[in-house]
């Protein structure tokens, strides 16, 4: 779509989230999964762009998260990274692999940033990915923890309910975004939980939090592109559209099966023929 130099040394870095942070400016991340997007967003100025495992449902046509693999995020994150010039690449370690065993799961790790060019990887965690989390931090994979809704387990919840509405899940939430900042994670996710639990634990970190369905009170705040753009008809409740574009895209393939239909389409519009 467009050129530009890829310059490492001016890409964002984990160490420049933690000082928008500390500025109190918010840190803009993005869930995609393509390089026109990856341009897109990287040139509007967002700080971090996630590669999620979301692409099952929204590239893959897939139910849920289940069935992306390693090798589908690796192939996703090398197309954002290509399309990526400033942001920090995040990918997501797919189903299972945090719960595997941990030279497995940091072999997966390594693979997203050696072979897809991530600069960090996000994995959907509870206390028991602690270990996890302190050894890729120490051979030198930043990681960002995901807490709260975490959806890679809808199967066993029965879908995406909100989390953290008891003091119960609320206390355990607090304390797993905690453990886990303290393992070496560089910055936790917070997704779908009440508005003042994303605030609480925002104020009790000293990295920062980037909330999806966690309120303003997050140190930063991510949607899926599709749901920025209004591309999508399945959007979570908390997903504000910014574009109606699924709208005008149905309309324009509507128009273009129409002219094709009607023998209109075969050659340049008369205003843009050259002679
Ligand atoms: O997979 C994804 O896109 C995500 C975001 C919803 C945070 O994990």
């Amino acid at each position: 779509m467009y050129s530009q130099t890829r310059d490492a040394s001016r890409r964002v870095t984990a160490t420049d989230l933690a000082k928008l942070r500390d500025k109190g400016e918010a840190i803009i991340a993005v869930s995609l999964h393509d390089a026109w997007m990856a341009e897109l967003f990287d040139r509007a100025g967002a700080h971090i762009l996630l590669v999620g495992d979301s692409l099952g449902m929204l590239f893959q046509g897939q139910p849920d998260t289940v069935g992306v693999t390693l090798e589908h995020i690796i192939y996703h994150t090398r197309a954002v990274r290509a399309g990526a010039s400033r942001a920090h690449v995040v990918s997501d370690l797919p189903f299972l692999w945090a719960s595997r065993n941990e030279d497995a799961a940091l072999e997966a790790l390594g693979r997203l940033m050696q072979e897809g060019g991530a600069d960090s990887v996000k994995l959907e965690a509870t206390e028991r990915q602690i270990p996890l989390v302190t050894r890729a931090v120490e051979a030198g994979i930043p990681i960002m923890a995901h807490v709260g809704l975490r959806p890679q387990t809808a199967r066993t919840l029965g879908g995406y309910p909100r989390q953290g509405r008891d003091a119960q899940s609320a206390a355990t939430i607090r304390a797993t975004a905690q453990a886990l900042a303290q393992a070496g994670a560089y910055a936790v996710l917070v997704e779908n939980v009440p508005d003042h639990l994303g605030s609480e634990i925002t104020q009790q970190l000293t990295v920062p939090t980037i909330g999806i369905g966690a309120g303003v009170g997050c140190s930063g705040q991510i949607l899926v592109a599709h749901d920025i753009l209004g591309l999508s008809e399945r959007t979570p409740p908390f997903a504000r559209p910014f574009a109606e574009l699924g709208i005008q895209a149905a309309a324009a393939a509507r128009a273009y099966a129409q002219a094709v239909s009607s023998g209109q389409v075969g050659g340049r519009p008369p205003s843009t023929t050259r002679s």
